[in-house]
């Protein structure tokens, strides 16, 4: 299929690794020219040439911390008008509530509410002036479904996606889409965390940690990054003009509800 949007420019937030990289890479082969982003300058340059070797796209890396209002500056200045904007950031450590003190809470928001807003407020009148726009947000599948231990995570993301339920429907006549991507277990380094947590925490095997979280999915698997990313692009598509404020679950068929 072909998505329509071949040298449309995009910047992908964090996207060194994981999730974000999975959305770089499936823009790059629909031919979209992608910022790429992380903190890691040596990891950052090594996915650039990974994925400008696998699809031939330009891919500019850019180094900084998607938080702070100097690494937003960094990304707008590499692409100062961009058609596509995929939010991300990583995710807060697993902690019990009791544990999160004021700095903390305010810190997980910013992460996982605030600069989503932010970056969509310096990319969106552009994308309404050209009457196109696609902005996805990688937010989780514990915004439908607690997880125990990432209430700051479920709180912030649940709080970004009625913010820009509003929005969505305010920029929609201008061919400007807000969506939402809510993972569950996929196969990434973070994802690797959850399992060693689980693992110190219960106290079993790696593979037992593993089995049981696998076994609360009804695909019976875990989900591969590249399907995500593959789910990213379509929202991105030129064909997807007409879905706005969704929230798309992909997690194998892990949350229960018909709705
Ligand atoms: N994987 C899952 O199963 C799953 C499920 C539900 C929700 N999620 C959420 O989806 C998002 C992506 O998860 P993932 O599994 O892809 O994580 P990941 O494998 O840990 O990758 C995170 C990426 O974000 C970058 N990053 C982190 N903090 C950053 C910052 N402040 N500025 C710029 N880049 C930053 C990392 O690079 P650097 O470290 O070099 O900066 C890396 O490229 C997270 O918010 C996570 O909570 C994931």
């Amino acid at each position: 299929m072909d998505l329509g949007i071949a040298g449309r420019k995009a910047i992908v937030c964090a996207s060194s690794r994981g999730l974000g990289r999975a959305c770089a890479k499936a823009l790059a082969e629909a031919g979209c020219e992608v910022v790429i982003n992380g903190r890691d300058r040596e990891q950052l340059a090594a996915t650039a040439a990974e994925l400008h070797q696998a699809t031939s796209a330009k891919i500019t890396p850019v180094a900084a911390d998607v938080a702070t209002a100097d690494g937003q500056r960094a990304l707008f200045d590499a692409c100062p008008e961009p058609d596509i904007l995929v939010n991300n950031n990583g995710g807060p450590p697993f902690r019990d509530f009791r544990e999160l003190d004021r700095q903390k809470m305010l810190d997980g928001v910013i992460a996982n509410m605030v600069v989503a807003i932010e970056l969509t407020q310096k990319a969106i009148d552009p994308m309404v002036a050209k009457k196109f726009g696609r902005i996805v947000n990688i937010t989780s599948g514990s915004v439908k479904a607690p997880i125990p231990g990432l209430d700051l995570s479920s709180g912030a993301r649940a709080g970004l996606t009625a913010f820009f339920a509003g929005v969505a429907r305010s920029v929609a006549a201008a061919n400007v889409t807000i969506n939402f991507l809510l993972p569950g277990a996929f196969a990434t380094d973070r994802f690797q965390t959850y399992v060693e947590t689980t693992m110190k925490r219960r106290g079993v095997s790696a593979g037992a940690a593993l089995a049981e979280r696998v076994a609360a999915v009804p695909a019976q698997r875990v989900g591969d990054p590249e399907e995500f990313g593959a789910a990213c692009a379509f929202l991105c598509s030129a064909q997807a003009g007409y879905i706005t404020g969704q929230n798309l679950l992909i997690d194998g068929g892990a949350f229960p509800g018909a709705f």
